[in-house]
Order: C-alpha cells, then structure tokens, then sequence
C-alpha cells in the first residue's frame, strides 16, 4: 500500500465524515461511499498499475484523431486557451441547434457540477436526488451547507420519479437526475423524464446528468436538451471523459438558459481549460468511427459481463452505459482488499443497508480476466 493512501485512509477511517484537515478537493477525490472503502482506502489510480474497472472511463480513448489534434496544439501550448474555448463553444452550440449563451465549458462536467451545488449552497435551501447516483453535485452543495433530499431508486434500479415528484420542497433549489445513472447505468423513459422536467422546473432548476447518454443507440430521442430550447428551466451536462475516452484532459459542458449559466459563469475558476483537452473535444466530436466503436465494444463486454452475472444468479438494474451495480456476493472490504491484490480496482457502495460492488465496463479481455479474478474471490 502506498504512503499516500495509508494517510488517506487513516484520514478517512475515523468514521463516517470526512475529516477537516484535508482540502475539499482531496476529501472528494478520495471520497468513500461505502464503509468498506472507509475502511479499505481508495487506491489513488496510478497509471497501469491496476486495471481500472473503478471509474466508468472509456479504455479506447483517446481516438487518433484527438491524439493528433492534442500533438497539433502543443504549438499552441504558449498560448492562453480563451480564443479556443469560445470556437469550441460555438460548435458545440450549433450541433445543438442553441446560441454560445446557452452553453458553459468547464474542465470536465465536475467543475460545472461542483459549481451548481455550489450555487446551492451559497443561496441557502436543498438539492433533491435519487440514491444511488454520481453524488458530486450534492457533496458540494453540503460542503456549502445545503440540505440533500434523497429518494431511492424502484426495485429495478431505475430513479423513481413520482417518489421524486413527492419528495421536492418549497426550498429545493436543485433537482438533479442522471441518466443514464452512475452507478447502475439504468435509463429512464424518455417521455416520462420529459413530464417530469417540465413539471419540476415550475419548482426548481432541473439538472439532467447526460455524461453517458452517447452510449444509447438514438441519444437525441434521449436527452433533454429540446426542453432548454423551449425555455424550460433545465439544465443539461455533458462530458468528453465518457464515450469520447478523454477523462484525462477535462472538458465537459452545460446547455442551459443564458441567464443561469451567466451566474455560475461567475464563480468559475478563471482560465483553467487548456489547449490540448479543447483540441481533442473539437476533433472527437465529429468522429463518429471511434464513438461507434466504443459502443460496440462496449456493448460486447458489458453483454459477457451481464451473462456472467446472469449464471451467477446475481441482481442487476439493466444497464445503458459503462457501468453495473449489483450486490456483493461477500463482505465489501474483503472483495476491495482481494480484487486489488489479483490486479483489479472496482468500487464498492453501501445501499439500503447492503453492500454493492460497481463494476466499469473494461475490454471484452479485462472483463474475462475479471470475472476469473472475481470468482476466486466470492469462491
Ligand atoms: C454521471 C457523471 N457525471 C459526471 C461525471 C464527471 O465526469 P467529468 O468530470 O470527467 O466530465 C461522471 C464521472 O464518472 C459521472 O459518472
């Protein structure tokens, strides 16, 4: 174990909070969710070290075409990113048929999340989410002293939005759905997440989380962008960490309407894009070869992974991205400690008082070699 993550984890071990001494950045970065990684630690993800089953990231990327585009920009390198930033901005605006102002680039779509609970917290009152999700947004509204509301997901793993519905108050400020969800990649019906939105953002801002939505087979019959176009009081992320295989070099975006991605403008952090990560947004946006083959081969491993669940008996949601959740066959620290051991970084949740292992789908080989490893540890 190293040094670094023995002082993570006696930081963290103490109990169910985080502790005070460490900055919110590296409370977040090591964020537990569960007892067993409190008590296990996060192995910081040291590169080709483990096989990172732990982090929903795209094992192809980044295609040539970024890698040619990032190469291209060193040229750049001397230069401040603002010009690009804004290029990349109006290209983005016109796939999405809305102007510049309806859209905000940060590096990766977790400063934008960090900034809306921000947001939140600053201006008093509650986020709502379903549980489990990618909790982000809601640990940063609570670091700024917001209230998080959270309801559970139905018995197929999917968000239960009638429960949600009930479950909004007169100072919910923020209503935030990820679909696909992180942690168990399930969707939600498209209509009904339409209703939902249009209802909700009478009362709150409604968030939709679309960081895996390049992963479906029609995402424009998915995401909601179309409700910002109309005015609705809707705001949309987006990543290039996911299907684009760009985790590394941070870009993500927000459609919105002007008025309320011009106040979180505010708050951002000045300057920090930078030329490579812009470079290979613009060039994966259009390569439709590689998201192409990211989801089929994503599909394929995922499709050999839920068999090999399938024969084990074990519970899933149906999962539309990256990633699935089910629950662990045998105490969560001792899965953590011995899938490490055999190579292998997965992440283990606490859920309606069980514990769950999330596993991200690797290569077709990784997810074989993983099922061997997973095998010897719940035999
Ligand atoms: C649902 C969801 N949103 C956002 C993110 C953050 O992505 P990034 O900051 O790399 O854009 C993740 C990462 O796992 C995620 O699962």
């Amino acid at each position: 174990m190293t040094s670094r993550r023995q002082w993570l984890k006696a930081a963290l071990a103490a109990g169910a909070g985080l502790p005070l001494s460490l900055s919110l950045a590296e409370q977040l970065m090591a964020a537990p969710v569960s007892r067993a990684e409190r008590l296990h630690g996060i192995e910081p993800l040291v590169n080709g070290k483990l096989i990172r089953l732990g982090s929903n990231e795209n094992p192809y990327g980044p295609s040539e075409k970024a890698r040619k585009a990032i190469i291209e920009s060193m040229s750049e390198g001397n230069r401040y990113a603002h010009g690009v930033v804004q290029e990349l901005r109006t290209t983005i605006a016109q796939r999405e048929g809305v102007s510049p102002e309806h859209i905000l680039i940060g590096a990766g779509s977790s400063e934008l999340l960090c900034l809306t609970g921000m947001t939140a917290g600053l201006e008093g009152g509650a986020v709502l989410s379903a549980y489990p999700t990618f909790r982000l947004l809601m640990d940063y509204a609570v670091k700024f002293k917001a209230r998080w509301d959270r309801v559970d997901l139905d018995d197929k793993m999917v968000h239960n939005l009638n429960a949600m519905a009930s479950a909004v108050k007169s100072d919910t400020k923020i209503i935030f759905v990820v679909n696909p969800n992180n942690p168990t990649g399930t969707l939600l019906d498209n209509q009904q997440l339409k209703n939902f939105c249009i209802d909700m953002a009478k009362k709150a801002t409604v968030f939709v989380d679309e960081a895996y939505v390049e992963f479906l087979d029609y995402p424009e019959q998915h995401t909601m962008v179309g409700l910002v176009k109309q005015g609705h009081n809707v705001i949309v992320s987006r990543t290039f960490s996911k299907v684009y295989g760009l985790a590394g070099l941070r870009v993500g975006y927000l459609i919105g309407q002007p008025d309320t991605l011009k106040k979180m403008a505010e708050r951002q952090i000045w300057g920090n894009n930078n030329q490579a990560g812009l470079a290979a947004a613009k060039a994966s946006l259009d390569d439709k070869d590689f998201v192409q083959m990211t989801k089929k081969k994503n599909a394929e491993a995922r499709d050999y992974f839920c068999k090999y669940l399938d024969s084990k008996k074990y519970f899933y949601g149906k999962s539309y991205a990256n990633v699935v959740l089910f629950p662990a066959p045998k105490d969560g620290k001792m899965i953590l400690e011995e899938t490490e051991k055999r190579g292998f970084q997965i992440r283990v949740w606490d859920y309606q008082d069980k514990e769950w292992c999330r596993v991200s789908i690797g290569t077709l080989d990784e997810m074989k070699a993983f099922t061997k490893a997973f095998d010897q540890v719940v035999a």
